[in-house]
């Protein structure tokens, strides 16, 4: 892999990148296998990209391979992954009887089991609607219309807690991320969000996850920034931070004023980072730094 340099040397500058052939080292070399309750399944975590990153990256990796030893080893074992104590407060939620008159996600849905697959394919368009939904939606959704509920902060605990116990149920499959049809104005709007630079320091998502990804920023292995391993329990902050909640923090990094979280930009941009990791297994709840 070539070494790759920012263009804006001031940029560089002002977050302390040290941007010195020492600098650089490549995603380390491991296999994400983990060990379950049920047996060992081993996660996707490199794959050729897809074909609509042609030109842009040949290989894609999940920020899994960026991370230290350590941080790798608690992905291995789902009873070291902290993230597991929040899929099963997911569980809870999901059989208690919170609605307006009772209901439960269980009482309509059955098992958590009968949302398999729909991680790998979010965000979608839905096909009733025509309207662009990411997994927080279609909670949502059930959470207001169905449960006659007051919808869940998008970034709350209560809210990722769900998307942490549904991801999970997509656990190794391979995400499939729809471009064409009619996603594709989304994945167009989401395109250019991604390749803008935004804020004072003007960094675009591609400037750090496309051209250095490899290279350290501060005491950061800059990685590809896939969401395939959303939510992730992130140590820093001893809890789960959902793709929108990362998006918002990246973008705040470069001195931005940042879209919301669940925000139409941030969604057609989930939409189209998901699809830059086709190919990669969904991981249910990884562990990062
Ligand atoms: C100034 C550099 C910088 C910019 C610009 C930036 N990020 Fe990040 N991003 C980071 C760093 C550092 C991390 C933490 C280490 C890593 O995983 O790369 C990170 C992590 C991520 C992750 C988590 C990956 C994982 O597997 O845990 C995602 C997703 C992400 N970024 C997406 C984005 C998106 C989308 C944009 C544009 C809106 C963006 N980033 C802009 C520096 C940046
Ligand atoms: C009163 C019944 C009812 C309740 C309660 C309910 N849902 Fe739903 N949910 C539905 C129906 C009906 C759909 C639409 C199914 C379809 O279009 O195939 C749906 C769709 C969904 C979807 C999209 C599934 C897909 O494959 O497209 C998700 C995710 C979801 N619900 C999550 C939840 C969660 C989480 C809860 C509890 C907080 C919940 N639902 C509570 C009836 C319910």
């Amino acid at each position: 892999m070539m070494h790759r340099k920012f263009t804006s040397r001031l940029a560089a500058t002002a977050l302390g990148i040290a941007l010195s052939g020492a600098a650089f080292a490549e995603p380390v070399e491991d296999t994400l296998t983990i060990e379950t309750d049920d047996g060992e399944i081993t996660l996707v975590t490199q794959a050729p990209a897809p074909a609509h990153l042609e030109g842009a990256l040949k290989t894609i990796y999940s920020g899994w391979h960026f991370r230290e030893d350590d941080t790798r080893g608690m992905q291995k074992d789902d009873f070291d992954n902290p993230g597991m104590v929040f899929v099963d407060r997911g569980m809870d939620s999901w059989n208690a009887a919170q609605g307006a008159n009772g209901e439960s996600c269980a009482g309509c849905h059955q098992g958590p089991e009968s949302m398999a697959g729909l991680r790998a394919v979010m965000p979608r368009v839905d096909a009733k609607t025509g309207s662009l939904m990411i997994m927080e939606d279609y909670i949502n959704g059930c959470v207001t219309e169905r449960m006659g509920l007051e919808a869940w902060g998008v970034t709350s605990n209560k809210m990722k807690d769900m998307l942490a116990l549904i991801s999970m149920q997509s656990r190794g499959e391979v995400v499939n991320v729809a471009v064409d049809g009619p996603a594709a104005p989304f994945y167009e709007k989401g395109k250019e969000i991604y390749y803008t630079r935004y804020g004072q320091l003007e960094m675009s998502c591609a400037n750090c996850h496309e051209d250095n990804y490899g290279n350290f920023i501060r005491a950061d292995h800059l990685s590809q920034g896939q969401v395939s391993g959303f939510p992730v329990y992130r140590l820093k902050d001893a809890g789960l931070v959902s793709a929108q909640q990362r998006f918002v923090g990246c973008v705040r990094d470069t001195r931005a004023e940042t879209f919301k979280a669940g925000s139409d930009e941030f969604k057609a941009l989930e939409l189209y980072v998901a699809s830059r990791g086709n190919g990669l297994s969904v991981e249910g709840v990884g562990v990062r730094h």
